[in-house]
């Protein structure tokens, strides 16, 4: 029989364990040996590893997070320890390895291949949905969710009281997250990384419509715009004339019961992953594509910075 590892890398996302789930059922169903990486490539370098069965996956299907932990190594950056990390794996003749991760993640696994040569396949998980070449990471759909219950709640408060609610999103330097939200929740204004804003373009018809009899405004921002979330609650204040609050999402949106779509994509990317190693192919990243599932390499995933749909950012510019 031969062995197979996997570890979560980066940010944790829901999906996560039910990706470990099915990664554990459908290695045993192809007489592979699971393995489990803790805490990331920070467990690969302290020898963190364990071998898996059914038990150790019982019920996790329904928990956010990972169990297997995950981190941001700072050490997998050096040579000397990635060294340690191959021959943690060589001690237990572990020769095919998957990572859930971003692509940060992807980057420290580029340079393991190319010193040692492991092979191994990437599974895109990150609910900033900002990889390059793949439509879609895991988790994004119950952060969206989590995002979508958020502001729902926000909105009864928001109504009630004649106030603007500053909702921040998470996405790092991609709006992704705030511009779905935005067009699926029917708020008043969206900011976003990817786009270049000015708040004076929306005074007068802001105040008009609370002439009219508007109560409330939600906007929908993204942590990476240029301006802190407060400085938009102070515009609000002080140039349309109304009460407002802001409310910064934060973790929340990475946890959380996984969705049916998270569920199933975890599935799938597992599915394909497993398959392209017993395949004896390394380098790849499973990608989710409009073509379906396909194959990238590293290289290509990481060549380039993701751009948000043109059919949504069209949406938001027509607005
Ligand atoms: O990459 C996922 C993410 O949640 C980003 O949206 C956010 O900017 C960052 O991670 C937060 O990182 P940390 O969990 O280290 O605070």
């Amino acid at each position: 029989m031969k062995n197979i590892a996997i570890l979560c890398s980066g940010g944790d996302v829901s999906g996560m364990n039910p990706a470990l789930k099915h990664f554990v059922e459908y290695s045993i169903q192809k007489e592979l040996n699971p393995f489990f990486i803790y805490d990331g490539y920070e467990g690969l370098i302290d020898n963190k590893i364990k071998k898996v069965s059914y038990c150790d996956v019982s019920g996790i299907i329904t928990r956010g997070g990972t169990k297997i932990g995950s981190s941001r190594s700072k050490r997998f950056m050096q040579k000397k320890h990635r060294q340690t990390a191959k021959d943690n794996l060589d001690a237990l003749d572990i020769n095919m390895l998957i990572v859930l991760g971003g692509d940060g993640s992807f980057r420290g696994l580029d340079i393991f291949y190319r010193e040692h040569g492991v092979r191994f396949c990437g599974v895109p998980s990150t609910i900033d949905n900002d990889i390059f070449a793949t439509e879609y990471c895991l988790g994004v759909d119950t952060a969206l969710n989590i995002i979508k219950t958020s502001i729902d709640a926000l909105r009864d408060t928001a109504s009630s009281f004649k106030r603007a609610f500053v909702v921040e999103t998470m996405g790092r330097d991609c709006g992704y997250l705030a511009l779905v939200s935005h067009l699926t929740s029917g708020s008043e204004l969206c900011l976003i990384p990817e786009l270049d804003y000015d708040l004076s373009l929306h005074e007068e018809e802001f105040k008009k419509q609370i002439k009219n009899g508007r109560r409330y405004f939600i906007a929908i921002v993204s942590e990476g715009i240029k301006q802190d979330s407060q400085e938009i609650a102070n515009w609000f204040e002080r140039k349309i004339g109304i009460e407002a609050r802001v409310s910064v999402l934060g973790h929340i949106q990475r946890g959380g019961n996984p969705s049916i779509y998270d569920r199933l994509m975890a599935y799938k990317f597992i599915t394909h992953a497993i398959d392209r190693l017993l395949e004896k192919k390394t380098n790849s990243i499973v990608c989710y594509t409009k073509k379906g599932f396909v194959y990238k390499s590293i290289d290509e995933v990481v060549s380039g910075k993701k751009a948000l749909d043109k059919n949504l950012l069209g949406y938001l510019k027509n607005q």
